[in-house]
């Protein structure tokens, strides 16, 4: 069998030489060490290690188990929760459901809630359940994140208008084993329960149940997608930066970084992979965005975004990175009809099947963003499937936990992402928070 992802550094060359490259060498290894001997920055959170083999067996059938009862008594999921307790489920079903879903096996449809405050995306939620079958997940580790816990009263409240008792029937609580109020309150209403581990901060959480519940409803195959991380853990368990892609991955970015490329562009060629580069901005972005440094992860598709982006990148500032995230075998492939008119001018096309074309899209494209000053690491991925995503799931976690401690950071924390909500918080009133919000509105005056 192929490996599911490898590395092409190809164009990074004439930005890194192997010298650089060979420097960074005992930095590798003593962040390597960070993370095997569990001694650095926020150690506390490095569960997801192991987690492909050393994850809870039991609670992984209780999930298959409440997805095929979702599969049969629900026509939509609702999946509340925000940040690592969305982005991963829904980057994993995009990339490996058929986008419009299938006919003969039809799976329940999947809407995300709770991952902003819009009043709008709300009711149009709402206004999509009525008359249907409707299960809802809801996702917190803390238990007590504003957006989810506001979106969950307004589905519990339309779950038990629509079923009475029932309702608690319909809700499935992913959280933390003892802390929170989602935890309280699912204890006492009797939901069935899921736990997210200690151990396993957000953004590292879509191999818990955390993604693997909505994933499974989508009808994926979650064992296939575990079997594939174990793989990647087996394949980058080891600092040797000749062979460990995941490392030298992690590597390029930062001598790229060092240089003064200091934004990341995750490019796909797909419209499904949009969402796995949502998960992948969170991961680094939360990572390692803090004490004032960091990269800065952004994320095109291409060739769409060839018609807006495209140009900026081409001739735009010096600043941008690109990492291709290249699928070789996609799900579909479909041939180019041949026009006996030819009127369009396309006809030197009709022997190419589509994929080829969108392959030869990409190498035109790597090779004039090199031309003009952005270097490309190439991750060249088999095919989209659930074993081939789990790995590159694995992929992104160990090397963003290498890139973090590289750069002196702690990788698990976001200690940042406390402010906003601190300001919100005494802007609508809290009780606890009344001098603040005196303070904040005199600013705003
Ligand atoms: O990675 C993280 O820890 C965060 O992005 C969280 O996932 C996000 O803030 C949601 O938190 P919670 O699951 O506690 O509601």
């Amino acid at each position: 069998m192929n490996k599911p992802l490898t590395l092409n550094a190809k164009f990074t060359e004439n930005f890194v030489s192997a010298h650089e490259f060979e420097a960074m060498k005992p930095f590798v290894s003593a962040a390597d060490k960070l993370i095997k001997e569990r001694n650095g920055l926020g150690n506390d959170f490095l569960g997801w290690v192991n987690l492909p083999v050393n994850y809870d067996k039991e609670e992984f059938d209780r999930v298959k188990k409440a997805a095929d009862k979702i599969r049969k008594d629900s026509d939509v999921l609702v999946v509340i929760g925000i940040g690592g307790s969305y982005l991963g489920s829904r980057a994993v079903i995009e990339f490996c459901a058929p986008v419009f879903g299938t006919e003969k096996e039809k799976s329940p449809e999947i809407l995300f809630l709770g991952n902003n405050l819009s009043p709008t995306h709300m009711v149009e939620v709402l206004n999509k359940c009525k008359g249907k079958r409707v299960s809802v997940n809801v996702i917190s580790k803390s238990g007590t994140t504003t957006e989810p816990a506001l979106a969950f009263r307004v589905m519990k409240d339309y779950l038990e208008k629509e079923y009475g008792e029932a309702a608690k029937d319909r809700i499935y609580a992913t959280t933390d084993k003892a802390r929170g109020t989602l935890k309280n309150l699912s204890t006492e209403t009797g939901y069935e329960t899921f736990v997210i581990p200690d151990d396993v901060g957000g953004r590292f959480s879509v191999l818990t149940p955390v993604g693997l519940l909505p994933i499974a409803v989508a009808g994926l195959d979650i064992d296939a997608l575990m079997a594939g991380a174990q793989q990647a853990m087996k394949d980058f368990d080891n600092d040797d930066l000749d062979s460990n892609d995941c490392y030298r991955y992690a590597t390029l970015r930062s001598i790229m970084h060092r240089k003064g490329k200091t934004t990341e562009v995750t490019v796909g060629y797909e419209p499904f992979i949009a969402s796995f580069c949502e998960w992948i901005k969170q991961l680094h972005g939360e990572s390692e965005g803090k004490d004032n440094k960091g990269l800065f992860p952004a994320s095109m598709i291409f060739s769409t975004d060839l018609h807006s982006l495209g140009q900026y990148v081409q001739q735009g500032l010096r600043n941008l990175f690109e990492t291709v995230l290249w699928i070789k075998n996609p799900k579909i492939d479909m041939n180019i009809l041949s026009d006996p008119k030819n009127l369009d001018g396309l006809n030197f096309l009709s022997d190419k099947t589509l994929n080829e074309i969108n392959r030869n899209a990409f190498m035109g494209t790597v090779l004039a963003h090199v031309e003009g000053g952005v270097p490309n690491i190439v991750l060249e991925m088999e095919d989209a499937s659930e074993y081939s995503v789990g790995y590159l799931i694995y992929f992104y976690e160990k090397a963003c936990a290498l890139a973090g401690y590289m750069n002196g950071v702690n990788p698990f924390d976001q200690p940042g992402v406390e402010s906003y909500k601190k300001n919100m918080f005494a802007l609508l009133g809290k009780p606890g928070y009344e001098e603040m919000k005196a303070e904040l509105e005199a600013k705003l005056k």
